[in-house]
Formats: C-alpha cells, structure tokens, sequence
C-alpha cells in the first residue's frame, strides 16, 4: 500500500492505482507504476477542502468577439500542419525522439515568426543560454529578436509570462518543467501533468500559443505522460529517419486543422530547410526506379506513409527454392505468391523470391497486397512500374482486388510527396485526387505490368 498522500501512478497512461502491480490494468503496460506523492489537484489525489460552489454562468454560441488573427510562423510546412498558422490562446505539444530537431525547429520557428513581428520567448529546461545561442549562431539567426531563458521551475516561469505579453512561447522540453507544489521528481506523469496543466491554462487566459516540446520513447508513447496530449489543442510529431536527413512533421491531433498534413524538412548544417518538393528527397535517390520496385502507399495507425517495396525473383540454385521476406508477413507472402500463380499464370515454382520494404518499416496492412504482388511481377517481367507510381489494394484468393481504407488520405499524401498517378482499386478512380490506373483483377494488373500499359 503506498503512504499517506501517494498514489502508484503509470508512467505511460497516466492511471492511478492504490497499490503496486507488476502491469498496469488501464494500458496493460509492464513495469510502469511509480509511487509518486501528490501536493493536491490537479494530481487529483488528495482531496480538496470543500469550497462554496459558484454556479455555472452560460454563455451563447454566437462569438461578441472576433477571434484574434493567427500567428504565422512564416515557416510555410510548419504553419501548414497547424492549419495555416498557430492559433492564440492555444497549446501545442511538438513530441519527437531525442535528437531528431525538435529544439532546432522550434528555434527556427521562433526567429522567423519574430522576424513578422510576433513577440516570442523561448524557454529551455534542457540547455543552457549559451548552447542556445550557440545554436542560433549555426543556424543564423542570431539576430532574431527572440527573448531567451533558461529555466526549470515552473512557478519561476508561469510569474514571467504573466509579467509581459508574448504571442508565441515555446517550453523545451516539459519534462524538464518542475513544480515545487509536488514533490514527485521531475519528468514524473504528476510534474509533467501539473506543469503542462498550469501553461495550457496561462494560454487561453493570456492569449498566447504555448508549445511543449515533449519527448518520446522508443514505442514511440510520448514520454512520462500521454496524459499531455489530450490537455493539448494540437499534437504534432517530428520523424526521421536515423542516418537520412529527412524529417516529417505530422499532425496527430489537430483542433485547428485537418490532421492528415505533413510537412517536410531536410537537416543540414545550418538546421532544417524546408522542401517544398519532397519527391525529390524519396525518389531521385538512385535515379530510375528499377523492375521489382513498388511504392505503397500506407496507412501506419492514423497517419499516411509511403514505403518502397522491392522484390528479387531469381532462378534457384537449390532443390527448394528460398522465400524469403522482411518487413512484411511471411505468411501474406505465400498467398500472394499463390494467387499470382494459380490466378495470374505466373511461376514462381523453381526461383528464390526476396521480398524487402525499404527503410526498417514493418507493414501489416492488407491494403499492401497489391504493392508487393506489383513488386513480384515487375522482378519476374523484368518491367519497371512508372516513375512517379504509387500503388495500394487488398488481394483476394480469388485474384480480386479489392478497395482499402482511406484510399483519399493515400492518394492525398502520395500527391504531397511528389506522386503523380497510383495503380490502385478501380473505386480509387472515382475519387478524382491524382490519375488512378484502376484495376479489378489482379491479372488484369499483371498484364498492364507486363505490357507497361498504364492508361
Ligand atoms: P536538436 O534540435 O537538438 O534535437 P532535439 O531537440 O529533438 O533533441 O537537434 C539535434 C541534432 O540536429 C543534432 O544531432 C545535431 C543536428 N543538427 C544539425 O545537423 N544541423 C544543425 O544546424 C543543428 C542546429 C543541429
Ligand atoms: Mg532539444
């Protein structure tokens, strides 16, 4: 049982539990409880003294107000994926893994939203004034009007934003925020929750957009505390890539906005620089697209991703001819194999398959299919699928193939990335977004892949 004032809380989602256990029962997490002790709300762990109730004063829908202009940043992907500009009075939590440029962009966003005019601070827990500048040196934007601290203590910062008037403010990052009204140690889901709670508060009574940066684990939750990202307005995600210099900013949450934006940057020595065409950066990189290649266009939980993938049929040099398959579902492999065959005429009986979705990505999808299966007969044919394809559709044992969810979101992100037209379902047509060869039958696919007939 834990002492007096104190509660197990995980460390992943937040729950509170009275006693210790090994997995958390709200997120079946292991090992995540910690004893965190609680100086009141809103840890909501002890309870309040009772207070005279004031009642509920309501208001109308209809606004007397006119809602304050947007704060454009100026840097164009940036304002794009918050939905044209960052909205006052609104908080918005950048999560990413350490490392990958959180600070970096925020830096930037802040030397170029005060080159408009906008009045910004950036407040760093991480490091210290003259890394900060040193930074800003590198990057070139030491003249930037921006205000710049360095500091901790949450009190000592929510009394300086209440001292002057800010447009933007950016935290970096939350988990180094501490309340001294908690005693739980700093980057605990009670600091992080009582810190973020107090500046999403000093957002909308100020009128001013506050940006948390947050960092994520390796399972990719956000770090001490997914209890962030639903007192937020906004959560965005910065990706990349390990050893490529791409970074993708998506929205995951978005109240000002359409969340299925991405914006694209490329890290440089002096920090990102926006690419404004990303096809550039995915396909030019070994020039032609050569036979065997496919890029699917995917869905990875709620955001659009594209992948290569990229298949070898070769003769066997065995008795047993190899299948081999990484980043994809063996067992997917052989029913497509089997289709193709049985369905589509094409042998793969004495060759070795190889099949590989570029990148370290694993994809589930059934929607990838026909993806590989595309891949497959491009390496048998020897005919390299067009340039500027992206391909997506269920494959049934039948050799139907069959429309996906979300066809528009992947045609949509496959146009963002530089993609001009899809081998895709024939419902995928009728959508309208980019050219779509549209195709009932898998043999029917096979054949344009052969004929490289792609009208
Ligand atoms: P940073 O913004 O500190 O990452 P985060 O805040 O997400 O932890 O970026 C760190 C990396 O970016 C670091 O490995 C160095 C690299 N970098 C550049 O390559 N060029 C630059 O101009 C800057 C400022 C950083
Ligand atoms: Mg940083």
């Amino acid at each position: 049982m834990a002492r007096d004032g104190s509660a197990y809380i995980c460390q992943i989602c937040g729950a509170v539990h009275p006693k210790w256990a090994g997995q958390c029962t709200a997120c079946n997490a292991w090992n995540s409880l910690a004893e965190e002790r609680s100086g009141g709300p809103p840890g909501g762990l002890a309870v309040s003294k009772a207070t005279k109730a004031r009642g509920l004063s309501f208001e109308t829908l209809q606004s007397e107000e006119v809602a304050l202009p947007r704060v454009i940043t100026g840097v164009a992907e940036f304002d794009r994926v918050c939905g044209g500009g960052v909205a006052p009075g609104s908080a918005i939590l950048l999560a990413g893994d350490p490392g990958v440029g959180k600070s970096t962009l925020l830096l930037q966003v802040c030397a170029s939203a005060a080159a408009r005019g906008a009045r910004c601070a950036y407040i760093s827990g991480e490091e210290a004034v003259d890394q900060v500048r040193g930074r800003a040196g590198r990057m070139g934007v030491s003249d930037a009007s921006v205000k710049l601290a360095a500091e901790t203590s949450l009190r000592d910062i929510v009394d300086g934003l209440k001292r002057e008037q800010f447009d933007l403010v950016v935290i970096d990052s939350i988990q180094t925020i501490w309340s001294d009204a908690h005693e739980a140690g700093p980057g605990s889901v009670t600091q992080v929750r009582a810190a973020a709670g107090e500046l999403v508060r000093l957002a909308k009574k100020r009128g001013v957009a506050v940006i948390l940066v947050g960092h994520v684990t390796k399972d990719g939750a956000i770090a001490g505390p997914r209890v962030v990202e639903h007192m937020v307005d906004a959560v965005l995600a910065f990706e990349g890539e390990r050893g490529y210099p791409f970074r993708i900013l998506r929205a995951a949450k978005n109240r000002f906005g359409a969340t299925d934006e991405i914006g694209v940057f490329e890290m440089g020595d002096s920090g990102l620089r926006e690419v404004t065409n990303p096809s550039a950066l995915f396909l030019n990189e070994g020039g032609e697209r050569a036979a065997g290649a496919a890029v699917f266009a995917g869905i990875e939980g709620s955001r659009p991703v594209l992948v290569e993938f990229q298949a070898l049929v070769a003769p066997s040099a065995y008795g047993t001819p190899r299948r081999a398959v990484v980043g994809w579902d063996s067992g997917r492999l052989a029913m497509v194999l089997a289709v193709l065959e049985s369905r589509c005429g094409l042998g793969f009986g004495q060759r070795d398959v190889y099949l590989n979705v570029a990148g370290g990505l694993r994809i589930s999808e059934p929607a990838a299919d026909l993806a590989a299966a595309a891949a497959l007969a491009s390496s048998a044919l020897d005919t390299p699928l067009p340039q500027d394809c992206v391909v997506f559709g269920e494959i049934s044992l039948s050799g139907d193939v069959r429309p996906v969810s979300r066809m528009e979101s992947r045609l949509k992100e496959a146009a963002k990335l530089g993609f001009g037209r899809a081998f895709a379902p024939a419902a995928a047509a009728e959508l309208g977004s980019m050219p779509v060869t549209g195709v009932r039958r898998l043999a029917e696919a096979i054949e344009r892949i052969g004929a490289a007939n792609w009208t």
